[in-house]
């Protein structure tokens, strides 16, 4: 199926960036119309142009602000949409700080007026980005979705608190009881890296990456000088801390597999994990990232960095379960993607 308007579109907010850009291309893979709804404040229409480039499908795209409620009742009565998927928001944890009216009014108020206008529209079905911040420094791992949340900066408890209104939504008795159809899947991601491989899409940070693979990329390609490795006195194997690393065209499969789920289960609200259940200290992804890309990583250890915590993995039985889905890229696939990425693309989108 190749031409667009036999293809069921789907609402995709925040769809040019980094892991946005990577669920347009499997929802076309998968039969969908990409509708992408992005005011671009973290990205470029390039990575949608690159999306057309792999896929032949071009996603359809406005430029709205999700807080824009006009402009997204347009964009609701020109398609018939099946379902939304919603990535639009702010990800930086230290500005989240800094700035935390801007975070709660792009993150909360953000979606608040895109599920008020979904109602209009009778839209139910929603699958939002959540995050593996909203286990906070959790107990022990693996972390599987019964975990008590806890949130220490505006960021996670933007998170939190988008949860907690969509649980709610999704669990309303009010004036549209009869109405009320919402179905909704919260999918909490672990750490996404790696990029298409293709090398056409992948992370573009704004400035000096705060994550550690962008980081790392940019040492391996001589635009920064060296990575500082944030403590090594944590309880884990070697000091480092301990993430779980998912490549985001799993993590975007992932989304395929839950629209899939959102169409065979009934109205209410489930959380998901998307990780691959294994973790990786910064010293095992350095050494990785110098296999794959042949270039010497240069690092000093620094200070821990406030607010990390030692060690973060899933246990994803329940998406594999509930959605049939489970990570199938390892380490090294997901380091060459990003190499491959960085290498075509030294300075992302830009000429
Ligand atoms: P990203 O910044 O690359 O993508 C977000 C996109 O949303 C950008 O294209 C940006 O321009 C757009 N956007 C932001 N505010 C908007 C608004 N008010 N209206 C319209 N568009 C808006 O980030 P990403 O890494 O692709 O993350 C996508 C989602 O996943 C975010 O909600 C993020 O919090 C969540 N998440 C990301 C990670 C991660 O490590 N990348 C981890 C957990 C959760
Ligand atoms: C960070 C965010 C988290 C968010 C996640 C995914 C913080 C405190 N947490 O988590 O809320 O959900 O990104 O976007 O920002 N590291 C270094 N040197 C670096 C960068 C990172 O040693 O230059 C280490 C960190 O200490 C950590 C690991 O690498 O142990 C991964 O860091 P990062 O990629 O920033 O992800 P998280 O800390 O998991």
């Amino acid at each position: 199926m190749s031409s667009s308007a036999s293809r069921s579109p789907i609402l995709v907010t925040g769809g040019a960036g980094f892991i946005g850009s990577h669920v347009c291309v499997e929802l076309i893979n998968s039969g969908y119309l990409p509708v992408v709804v992005d005011n671009l404040c973290n990205s470029s229409a390039e990575s949608l142009k690159r999306v057309a480039q792999i896929t032949g499908v071009t996603p359809v795209f406005y430029q709205i602000d999700v807080n824009d409620k006009d402009s997204l009742r347009k964009v609701f009565a020109t398609h018939s949409f099946e379902a939304v998927m919603h990535f639009a928001g702010l990800k930086a944890v230290g500005e989240s700080s800094q700035i935390p009216m801007k975070y709660y009014r792009y993150n909360v108020a953000g979606t608040l007026s895109l599920t008020e206008v979904m109602e209009e529209f009778k839209v139910w079905k929603l699958i939002f980005s959540s995050s593996a911040t909203v286990y906070g420094d959790p107990a022990s791992v693996p972390i599987d979705e019964g975990f008590p949340t806890f949130t220490t900066n505006p960021y996670g408890r933007s998170k939190l608190i988008v949860e907690d209104i969509l649980r709610d939504i999704a669990h309303s008795t009010g004036s549209s009881k009869a109405d009320n159809q919402w179905n909704i899947s919260l999918l909490r991601y672990f750490n996404p890296v790696g990029a298409h491989e293709s090398g056409l899409i992948g992370e573009d940070p704004a400035g000096i990456p705060n994550n550690l693979l962008p980081y790392v990329a940019q040492v391996a390609i001589g635009k920064l000088q060296q990575l500082s490795v944030y403590g090594n006195d944590y309880d884990t194997l070697d000091g480092t801390g301990v993430r779980d690393y998912i490549h985001v065209v799993d993590l975007a499969l992932g989304h395929v597999a839950a629209l899939q789920s959102l169409n065979k289960t009934g109205v209410g609200c489930r959380a998901y994990n998307l990780g691959t259940g294994c973790g990786y200290s910064v010293l095992q992804m350095v050494n990785a990232f110098e296999k794959a890309s042949g270039r010497s990583v240069p690092y000093k250890i620094s200070a821990r960095r406030p607010g990390d915590i030692a060690s973060c993995y899933s246990n994803a039985q329940k998406a594999k379960a509930e959605l049939g889905w489970e990570a199938k890229y390892g380490l090294e696939r997901m380091m060459q993607d990003a190499w491959r990425w960085q290498q075509k693309n030294p300075n992302g989108f830009s000429e």
